[in-house]
C-alpha cells in the first residue's frame, strides 16, 4: 500500500527556502509516499469563540489532517521559535477541546535557514508543541538544513550528492517511522 503525508510549510513567503526544501524532500522520498500540502495561509487567527462553529478554512484543515497517514513540518525558525502562522494552524487543528487532530498522528520536523544552526532552536520549540499535541514524533534522525542556493535549485533538485543522500535517508527513516506507528495505531 501507499501512504499519504500531509506537509506543512511554515513560511508564507513567496520565495520560501523551506518550500524549496519541501520540493526536494518530496522528490527524494520513497515511492510509496504521496504528499498533499496542508495550507496555513488562509486561516484567520484562532480564537476559542470559533469552537462552536469553525470557519470553512479551519474545517478543511482538520478534515485534511484526518485524511492523511502522517504529517511533516518543513518550517523556518522565526526569532528562535515557530512562525506565528504555523503556530496558528497548529492551534486550530488542536481544537476544539477533545478533537485534537494531531492525537497519535505520526509526525516529523525539518527546516532550513541561511544561518548555521539550521532552525535547530525553532525545531525544539515545534517539538515541544507537538509533544503536547500528542503527535508521535520521529525523534531521530534530526535534520537542520543550512540553505545554500548553490545546493538547492528552485524546483527542488539538489546539486550536492551528500545533501541529497542525507535528505533521502531522512525521508526513508520517516517512512519507516510512520509505518511502525501506524502498525500499532492505525488511522481512522
Ligand atoms: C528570520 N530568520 C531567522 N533565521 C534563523 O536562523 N533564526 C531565527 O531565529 C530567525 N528569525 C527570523 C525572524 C523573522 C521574522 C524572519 C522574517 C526571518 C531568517 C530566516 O531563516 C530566513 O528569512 C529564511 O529565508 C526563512 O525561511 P523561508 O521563509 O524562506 O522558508
Amino acid at each position: 500500500r501507499s501512504y499519504t503525508v500531509g506537509y506543512f510549510v511554515g513560511s508564507l513567503s513567496s520565495t520560501s527556502i523551506n518550500r524549496v526544501l519541501s520540493r526536494a524532500l518530496i522528490a527524494l522520498a520513497p515511492a510509496d509516499l504521496e504528499f498533499v500540502e496542508l495550507p496555513i495561509g488562509n486561516l484567520p487567527l484562532y480564537s476559542p469563540d470559533y469552537d462552536a462553529d469553525y470557519p470553512p478554512e479551519a474545517r478543511a484543515l482538520k478534515e485534511a489532517i484526518a485524511g492523511v497517514d502522517a504529517v511533516l513540518f518543513v518550517s523556518p525558525e522565526y526569532n528562535r521559535s515557530i512562525p506565528g502562522a504555523l503556530k496558528n494552524a497548529i492551534d486550530w487543528a488542536s481544537r476544539p477541546w477533545g478533537q485534537n487532530s494531531f492525537d497519535h498522528v505520526p509526525a516529523a520536523v525539518i527546516g532550513a535557514s541561511v544561518g548555521a544552526i539550521g532552525t535547530a532552536v525553532g525545531q525544539q520549540s515545534l517539538r515541544a508543541v507537538l509533544s503536547f499535541c500528542n503527535a508521535r514524533q520521529m525523534t531521530s534522525p534530526e535534520a537542520y538544513i543550512q540553505y545554500s542556493p548553490d545546493v538547492f535549485a528552485p524546483d527542488g533538485s539538489v546539486g550536492d550528492d551528500e545533501t541529497a543522500e542525507f535528505l533521502r535517508t531522512y525521508m526513508q527513516e520517516f517512512h519507516d517511522h510512520l509505518v511502525r506507528v501506524l502498525t500499532v495505531l492505525p488511522r481512522g
